[in-house]
């Protein structure tokens, strides 16, 4: 019957769609953890940390992923920061990295922005799981 093969169809469409979610999610949570590492050195470093209360220009990274901005003791933050309400995950770490003044205008990181997704991708994999 037609009907019954639209259902099928829609089935197959339903399923396809999943599984280019998955796929999605999958690649935005596997980041090259040692590619993150090579890039954070070359553009984060000198200013961040990953070790834990280490802060420098700008605040230590550790435990970082996940938590609210803006939290890490004895650093002074930017008051846009602490008013900006972000939690950093995988999304609000790649648009901060992407642009940093777009997206806490008014804060006081003073890094251009690393255009390349992928690169941002492997560099939010080192911040979730920094390798020592
Ligand atoms: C020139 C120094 C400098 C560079 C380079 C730099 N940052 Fe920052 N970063 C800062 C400063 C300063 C702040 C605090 C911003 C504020 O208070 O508005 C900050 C804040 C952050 C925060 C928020 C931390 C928190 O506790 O909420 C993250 C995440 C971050 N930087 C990631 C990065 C990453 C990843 C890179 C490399 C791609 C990078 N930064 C490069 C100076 C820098």
């Amino acid at each position: 019957m037609n009907s019954n093969r639209l259902l099928i169809g829609l089935g197959q469409l339903a399923a396809a769609v999943t599984l280019l979610g998955a796929t999605a999610l999958a690649s935005a949570q596997t980041g090259d953890i040692s590619q993150g590492a090579a890039l954070f050195a070359t553009h984060c470093a000198e200013c961040h940390s990953m070790k834990e209360g280490k802060n420098k220009k700008g605040p230590s990274l550790f435990a970082t992923f996940g938590a609210k901005a803006a939290q890490r003791e004895g650093f002074a933050y930017s008051e846009a920061l602490r008013n900006s309400q972000l939690v950093w995950n995988a999304e609000t770490l790649s648009r901060y990295i992407a642009n940093p003044k777009a997206t806490v205008a008014g804060g006081k990181m003073k890094y251009e922005g690393l255009a390349a997704a992928s690169e941002r991708n492997d560099l939010i994999a080192y911040l979730a799981h920094p390798v020592q």
